[in-house]
């Protein structure tokens, strides 16, 4: 089949390279020239897993072009994926104005019959305004050229978004049109094998499908970050508590770690944009509001239990930090409980001396040279003449620790542990002030009840 697919971000880019990969011939198209340029040479702009193999087989097996000419690329794919950034705007509602863009370009462009596909996490409503952009370019061009507009919204995950693509529980299509239904079919066939996946339902249902996915599982993130932040000022262990409660099959281990916070490009924006959807309708949607708002909060305890263990004495330190990605396995630091924690520590006189495997380019883009900041090339030089440790992504070169080792690098010896990595008893054995998320020392003054 021929597609296009608008977008060279974390979700084109998957996109088309699976569906070239499955001998599907793609176009991927950008307004962003450096970037398409880099594609073109082989440099991959992001760090997937897996990913810049299969984009450069196929693009060596000519299924797979990246492209600025937008003419051409609404000319090549019967299928148009839209799968370009919606930023939050300043109110916390997604910003369409690029998936407007590209719906404006693809009626501009298109002399055939298009099924014109919401990649991108957009709003509930979303498909009717860009059937409408379509139209009236359409309308200016005095052009009548039929097309179709569906939604099929992606569950990546980041650091494992090859394998959610190709082995996704779900693939979500919103039409209610026989014509995109059986396209969409064959689109996704390679990818259908073995069980049904396919679930088709209304443009609305599929929109509102992805919200309520990512609204859901930040849910069960800020919730289990309540019980945790219970639990240690109540003396309980929360991992005794997730045991407990994961049992239950109703509840399920999945998604019920605590830690320093949800963060990436997904579940912060798209938590705040449901509910500004959920208020111009009239409904204030209280629950959603307090998930973000036990977020953030959440995001800014490594600095307290920090700040707390140095008794406010924080001027002039250095402070060691492992991990700055929102997550392993990637190098995005959107929104990353590691910003939270070194926008404060700046504001206090700190210096941070980090290390992260993949995202310390990343994190030099964001905040470029600055004296406070100093990035190392392992987890022993981030420790070196530090006075302290706060770990923030759970990188599995971070799962060990000699606790003794540890005393003797820092010079206090306190470490704040914002994913539980390691066991807080072994820890306060060794001499080691150490601070975990529900267990443990607590940053609570009152005695447990
Ligand atoms: C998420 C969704 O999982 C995916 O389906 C959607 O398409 C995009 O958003 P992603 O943002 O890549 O994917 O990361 P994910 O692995 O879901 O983690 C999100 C955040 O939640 C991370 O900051 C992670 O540290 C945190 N998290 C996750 C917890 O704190 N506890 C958990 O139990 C699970």
């Amino acid at each position: 089949m021929k597609i296009t697919v608008f977008g060279t971000g974390y979700v084109g880019l998957v996109t088309g390279t699976c569906l070239a990969d499955v001998g599907h011939d793609v176009v991927c198209v950008d307004i962003d020239r450096n970037k398409i340029e880099r594609l073109v040479q082989g440099d991959i702009p992001i760090y997937e897993p897996g990913l810049e193999s299969m984009v450069l087989r196929n693009v060596e097996a000519r299924r797979l072009r990246f492209t600025t000419d937008a003419g051409m690329a609404v000319e090549h794919g019967v299928l148009q994926f839209i799968a370009v950034g919606t930023p939050p705007d300043e109110d916390g509602s997604a910003d369409l104005q690029y998936v407007l863009a590209v719906a404006s370009t693809i009626g501009q462009y298109m002399n055939g019959y298009k099924v014109v596909i919401d990649k991108s996490t957009v709003p509930v409503g979303t498909a009717d305004k860009v059937r409408d952009r379509i139209e009236s370019v359409l309308a200016e061009r005095v052009a009548d050229v039929p097309f179709d507009v569906c939604s099929n919204p992606e569950f990546l995950k980041e650091g494992s978004a090859l394998e959610d693509f190709t082995r996704g529980a779900r693939i979500v299509v919103g039409t209610d049109s026989d014509r995109v239904s059986d396209l969409m079919r064959e689109c996704y066939a390679p990818y259908n094998r073995n069980r049904e996946k396919l679930m088709f339902m209304s443009v609305r249902a599929a929109e509102l499908t992805k919200y309520a996915a990512n609204a859901m599982l930040a849910t069960k993130i800020s919730f289990m970050n309540e019980i945790a932040n219970l639990a240690e000022r109540l003396g309980a262990d929360i991992e005794d508590v997730r045991r407990g409660i994961g049992s239950d099959p109703r509840i399920g281990y999945h998604f019920i770690y605590p830690g320093c916070g949800y963060g990436g490009s997904c579940f912060p924006k798209d938590v705040q944009a449901l509910a500004r959807t959920a208020s111009k309708v009239g409904y204030e949607a209280e629950l959603l509001k307090a998930v973000e708002a036990v977020n953030k909060r959440q995001k800014s305890t490594l600095f307290e239990k920090l700040s707390h263990a140095l008794n406010g004495e924080l001027e002039g330190k250095t402070i060691a930090v492992w991990g700055l990605s929102f997550k392993p396995e990637t190098d995005d630091m959107r929104d990353a409980p590691s910003r939270t924690l070194m926008e404060a520590l700046w504001a206090h006189g700190v210096t941070v001396q980090a290390y992260d495997p993949e995202a310390m380019k990343e994190c030099r883009r964001i905040y470029g040279e600055r004296d406070d900041l100093i990035l190392v090339a392992d987890r022993i030089q981030a420790v070196k003449k530090a006075d302290a440790l706060v770990i923030c992504t759970e990188w599995k070169e971070f799962r060990t620790l000699d606790a003794e080792w540890i005393r003797g690098q820092l010079s206090t010896p306190v470490v704040i542990d914002g994913r539980n990595l390691f066991d807080p008893q072994t820890m306060a054995l060794a001499g080691v002030d150490y601070y975990a998320v529900g267990r443990g020392k607590t940053l609570s003054t009152s005695a447990p009840v």
